[in-house]
């Protein structure tokens, strides 16, 4: 596939707020609502696609701390959107691999998602695991959620990348 040079996959600011918005309410059953506040506050966990001034992509992550002190943090990839009319050209895999290289930095055991695109996520190197491995976000994500009164029942998909990342190991770029 041919890279789109008129999309560019950047850090996002305070300006692509609103933008990035759009972008996921434009998906209310595949993705979690969030309000322009949780945006703002986290932007520095956001990527986006730009086109010509337009946001027509986004990524973001939150960090998913482990019960055992001496394992990695899980990160978490959320908020993965691509506009409807430019989906297949690669600008979500440019997203998460861009999203994946920026979190690896910091070392986590694995990169974690919660899916119904689990097909996409596959072609990424991303596998299955079950719910239960994830505990952290079963206390602290999906027993707010107001969709599904189980994450037994709740019917994304629980994918992982492992990255294998130790906790005391040093350095990593940028
Ligand atoms: C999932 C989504 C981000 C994919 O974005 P995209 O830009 O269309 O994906 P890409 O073009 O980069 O696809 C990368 C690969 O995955 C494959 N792929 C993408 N979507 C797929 C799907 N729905 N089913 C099967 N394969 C898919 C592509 O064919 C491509 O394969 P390749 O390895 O041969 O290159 C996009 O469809 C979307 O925004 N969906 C709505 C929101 C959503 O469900 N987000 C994920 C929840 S976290």
């Amino acid at each position: 596939m041919t890279k789109r040079t008129d999309i560019s996959v950047r850090n996002a600011s305070f300006a692509d707020s609103a933008g990035i918005f759009r972008c996921i309410k434009a998906w209310p059953d595949e993705l979690v609502p969030r309000s322009m506040s949780n945006i703002l506050q986290n932007i520095d966990r956001f990527l986006v696609a730009e086109r010509g001034g337009e946001i027509v992509g986004t990524i973001a992550w939150s960090i998913l701390p482990e019960l055992d002190p001496e394992a990695s943090p899980s990160i978490e990839i959320q908020s993965v959107s691509v506009r409807r009319d430019l989906q297949r050209e690669g600008i979500g895999r440019r997203l998460v691999e861009r999203a994946i290289r920026r979190v690896s930095k910091y070392r986590p055991g694995q990169v974690i998602v919660l899916t119904f695109a689990p097909e996409f996520f596959g072609r990424l190197g991303f596998v299955r695991v079950s719910k239960e491995t994830l505990m952290y976000k079963l206390y602290k994500g999906c027993m707010n959620c107001a969709k599904y009164s189980s994450p037994f029942t709740c019917p994304e998909i629980a994918m992982a990348l492992p990255l294998g990342g130790a906790r005391k190991a040093k350095g990593g770029e940028g």
